[in-house]
């Protein structure tokens, strides 16, 4: 039988290059060896957005089309509904009985994000227990794998150390101590060298035309101090170039392009529009197997409620096993 991989994303908004290479390229090369499962996390999306959540359903349709976009099959891989499945809830819920409150406080992502959010309120249980909740949502499937980005190691460790104390009470409830798969990519900057955000408004989109691409590759940040084409330039750290690493294929162009960089013999525009030729090449399929999804009626639904069955099945089983070893059965 084939481990279990389990995977979340947040429906909080459009899907961008980041998350190609940051998660969706990783979960279409882990779809052939594991049995994977890919989960819209609706609740985590309510810890920060839950003063308007009347966005959260629509994006959840457009990432996972976005998802078989990219190339997630969703005969392969299940997809499905964090809030379809309340064992997640109850796991939760379970877990907080032997989770100390300064173990979430100690999560690095935590103060973080209570600073940088600061138009909202994040006082709240639920933002505390946010990563608890993402321990749940990995447990609750008996995942050996968990696909994600640096950024999200503290949340792991957080995970295995809380099963491991929850075995330790209950040991017949055998939680898995899962582990990352790291994504193979470093972390791609913004549009304007800052980190790639929707607040900063300097992202690709997945579902951005070719047009749209364009304008935004032609404003990317470059290396300020080349005024001119003819002045030597840095390719290390420059955004374009990581860009042009990571979405086009063709290195020796990659290479060529560089090399005159550095020597003051190519100008920004040629550089720009070789980038914005592979991202559009690249984004292309994309686009198209997205339209197709969205096209037919009904059927992103399907896929969702089917495959939040098929994980609901799986999170049953476990809660059986947990409610006998937490000897809360009746
Ligand atoms: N915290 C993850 C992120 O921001 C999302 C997430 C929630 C997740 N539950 C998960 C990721 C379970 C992997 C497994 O990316």
């Amino acid at each position: 039988m084939r481990q279990r991989v389990l995977s979340g994303m947040r429906p909080t908004g459009k899907l961008h290059l980041g998350h190609l290479v940051g998660a969706l390229q990783n979960w279409v090369t882990l779809q052939e060896q594991y049995d994977s499962y890919h989960c819209v996390v609706d609740w985590h999306a309510l810890t920060t957005h839950y003063a308007d959540t009347s966005e959260i359903v629509a994006n959840t349709f457009h990432n996972v089309a976005d998802w078989i976009g990219c190339g997630l099959d969703p005969e392969q891989s299940t997809f499905f509904i964090q809030s379809l499945v309340p064992e997640h809830a109850e796991l939760y819920l379970l877990l907080q009985m032997v989770t100390p409150i300064p173990w979430l406080e100690r999560v690095p992502s935590y103060k973080e994000q209570v600073e940088q959010l600061s138009d909202r309120d994040l006082s709240s249980i639920g933002f505390l227990g946010y990563p608890l909740l993402q321990a749940a949502d990995i447990a609750v499937y008996d995942a050996h794998w968990v696909p994600v980005g640096e950024d999200q190691v503290p949340h792991l460790e957080l995970t295995r150390e809380v099963v491991r104390r929850f075995n330790n009470f209950f040991p017949d409830a055998a939680l898995i101590e899962p582990q990352q798969i790291l994504t193979p990519t470093p972390r791609l900057p913004g549009l304007d060298n800052r980190k790639m955000s929707k607040s900063y408004n300097n992202a690709i989109y997945l579902s951005d035309d070719a047009k749209t691409v364009q304008n935004k590759v032609r404003q990317m940040y470059t290396d300020p101090k080349r005024v001119r084409a003819d002045i030597p330039g840095t390719v290390e750290g420059n955004p374009v170039f990581m860009y042009h690493d990571a979405f086009n294929p063709n290195t020796e162009e990659v290479e060529d392009l560089k090399t005159r960089y550095r020597a003051g013999k190519v100008g920004d525009v040629e550089v720009k529009t070789k980038l914005s030729v592979a991202i559009n090449n690249l984004l292309d399929p994309i686009r198209e197997r997205r339209a197709q999804a969205l096209a037919r009626p009904g059927y992103l639904e399907d896929v969702l409620i089917e495959g939040s069955k098929k994980a609901q099945a799986v999170a049953h089983q476990t809660m059986e096993r947990v409610r006998g070893a937490v000897k809360l059965k009746y």
